[in-house]
């Protein structure tokens, strides 16, 4: 949640390069933004209300300066108002900081520091206040490492001091990096921001501090010793976190999942072994996840009962940290998610590792937080992923878990050929005509203002996963349910012309959920059937390739198709939904 920025380096035109590196983050937070610089040795600001990619270049041409900081802001103290946008300052105008993360002892230090002299609601305004009092005394190094040592809370931030000609960034509990180029660096929030001109970079870890200027020089944020880093060269090409061809990314990236499983499932024999190996050792193993990375726990949850035999207990990482009571050394923890920066997953690691178990991740973004604080991290390949939905890691790491619970059981070569013939098979569903029939379903139902969707067994989790595609992106008020559940309650939802959504896979629950949705459909509900073969009882049949247990990875896919099709015609825009942002770093 929200976006930081800094550049510092040989080109003049800093100002325009935070904006661009922005945009490129504008996924994380798009209620306002902000960039400052120091023009001639006067702080030079320009704060707004809206979208960052609406930002006009040609307003900041004139202003050549070779250091900028700038902010795309997702809301937590304050509204979106100018004032709270960042950066902040220090009443003297001297010191601007861009920060995401929430400060927990704002309220005192404000208090502390006078509130009269407070212009915005934000818990940050306090670091800039902070920084400009200890300024008074000492180096700008040395007073920034005296504000932050007072901060109680998750930070990343980038200050800049007018008169001084370098930045300083630090961290706790919030992600930043460092692109190391030819005679200038970046700080950025995520790596997309400045792929185009470096694929070299610097990780900070927590408590850590990196000052920009010549170099690159990290320190420890408690003691002010010298750190090593060592850099890292990143393999991402930057148009792969371009839109392209493209009118949205949640649709470029629903169109990669093919080549994506392919990826995830190739991973190194011995590693995937050894953690195969690490289940059915632990006493006690527990997927956690949150939103589609906890949807997809649970199919995983299905994947290893099914398939391996093991029971496995999920629970969503916001929950998890209550489960402490059952955690002992002996437990094994494996914890999924795209960015890696998960704040209710960093927790629950927490509790994890409180306890003495061990933690494995999945995630997507290499060198994450939550990939470098596991005991043990397997990375899904699925390339950048923009959108604030999340679709093509979704099936990315439910491949990696099926191919896991295969594994478990000696069979890790029958569960590569499997996923490889489900990618194939992905490959071939997404062609024109399948997305055509979707759209013309996705305008029957567009207005709608509830739909509700069922699976049973290893389809159960889709049709939660399926309601929160739905909500996120098109609003539309949707439901998943535990096929059997409906009759127990929610079926008194049902009127005439409701949409519900059947997951019907050729597994052994086929007739069971044939059933409830005969029972939906007698109460007036319009069937639209995902299944590998047509029934009666459909309105509209979406064709799915029969897959066996991987069902879920095939039958997710048009869903994520109809949520986008539906936000469209809506006149939505699918890839920034409203009050969401893609990576949420607060608990
Ligand atoms: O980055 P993560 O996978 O940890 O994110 C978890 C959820 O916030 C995320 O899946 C969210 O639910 C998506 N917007 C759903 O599409």
């Amino acid at each position: 949640m929200c976006g930081i920025f800094g550049y510092l380096g040989k080109r003049d035109n800093a100002l325009e390069i935070v904006i661009k590196g922005l945009q490129k983050l504008e996924y994380r937070g798009y209620d306002s933004w902000g960039v400052a610089t120091d023009l001639n040795g006067e702080l030079f600001s320009h704060k707004k209300v809206g979208k960052i990619s609406e930002a006009n270049l040609d307003d900041f041409k004139d202003k050549k300066v070779k250091l900028a900081i700038g902010h795309t802001r997702w809301a937590t103290h304050g509204g979106v108002t100018n004032a709270n946008a960042h950066p902040h300052f220090d009443p003297e105008k001297q010191i601007a900081v861009v920060h995401n993360g929430i400060i927990e002892n704002y309220q005192e230090i404000r208090e502390e520091l006078g509130k009269e002299n407070f212009v915005s609601e934000t818990d940050t305004e306090v670091i800039a206040h902070l920084i400009a009092k200890y300024r008074k005394d000492y180096s700008f190094k040395e007073a920034v490492l005296k504000a932050v040592q007072r901060l109680v809370g998750r930070y990343a931030i980038v200050v800049l001091n007018v008169g001084e000609n370098y930045l300083i960034a630090a961290r706790r509990g919030s992600p930043l990096i460092v692109g190391v180029g030819e005679d200038e660096a970046f700080l950025a929030s995520d790596i997309p921001a400045f792929l185009e001109y470096t694929q070299n970079v610097n990780y900070l870890d927590d408590n850590e501090m990196v000052i920009v200027n010549d170099g690159v020089e990290f320190l420890n944020l408690e003691t002010g010793e010298p750190i090593k880093k060592r850099l890292v060269n990143i393999d991402w090409q930057a148009e792969s976190a371009e839109k392209g061809e493209y009118d949205h990314f949640m649709l470029k990236e629903i169109m990669e999942q093919k080549d994506c499983i392919h990826r995830a499932i190739n991973q190194d024999t011995d590693e995937i072994m050894h953690i195969a190996q690490q289940i059915k050792d632990s006493r006690g193993c527990f997927l956690s996840g949150c939103g589609t990375a906890g949807k997809v726990c649970m199919a995983g949850e299905y994947f290893f009962s099914i398939i391996a035999k093991r029971h496995v207990n999920f629970a969503p990482s916001s929950e998890f940290p209550v489960y402490h009571h059952f955690l002992r050394p002996e437990s094994l923890l494996i914890v999924i998610s795209q960015s890696g920066e998960t704040a209710d997953v960093l927790e629950a690691m927490e509790a994890a590792k409180k306890k003495g178990a061990k933690v494995l991740s999945i995630v997507n973004v290499e060198g994450s937080t939550i990939a470098r604080q596991s005991d043990f991290s397997l990375h899904i390949k699925a390339g950048p992923e923009k959108a604030v939905a999340s679709t093509k890691a979704a099936t990315s790491q439910m491949a990696l878990l099926l191919l896991i619970a295969t594994a478990m059981i000696g069979e890790l070569q029958e569960g590569r050929r499997i996923l490889a013939e489900v990618a194939s098979k992905i490959n071939d569903m997404l062609n024109p005509r399948f997305l055509t029939y979707i759209k013309s379903v996705a305008e029957k139902i567009k207005d709608q203002e509830n739909a509700y969707i069922i699976g049973k067994a290893e389809n159960y989790p889709m049709a939660l996963e399926a309601a929160i595609k739905i909500q996120e992106v098109s609003y539309v008020h949707a439901e998943g349910f535990a096929a059997g559940e409906l009759k127990h309650g929610p079926i008194a939802l049902i009127t005439e012309g409701t949409p519900c959504i059947s997951f019907v896979a050729n597994d052994e629950v086929k007739q069971d959920v044939i059933n409830n949705t005969m029972e939906l459909k007698a109460r007036g509900a319009y069937i639209i059937g995902i299944s590998p073969d047509n029934h009666d009882v459909f309105d509209e049949w979406i064709k799915v390739p029969d897959v066996g247990v991987a069902s879920p990875l095939v039958n997710i896919v048009p869903i994520q198709i109809l949520a986008y099709y539906i936000a469209v015609l809506r006149g939505l825009d699918p890839d920034m939904p409203r009050n969401l942002a893609k990576s949420v770093t607060v608990k």
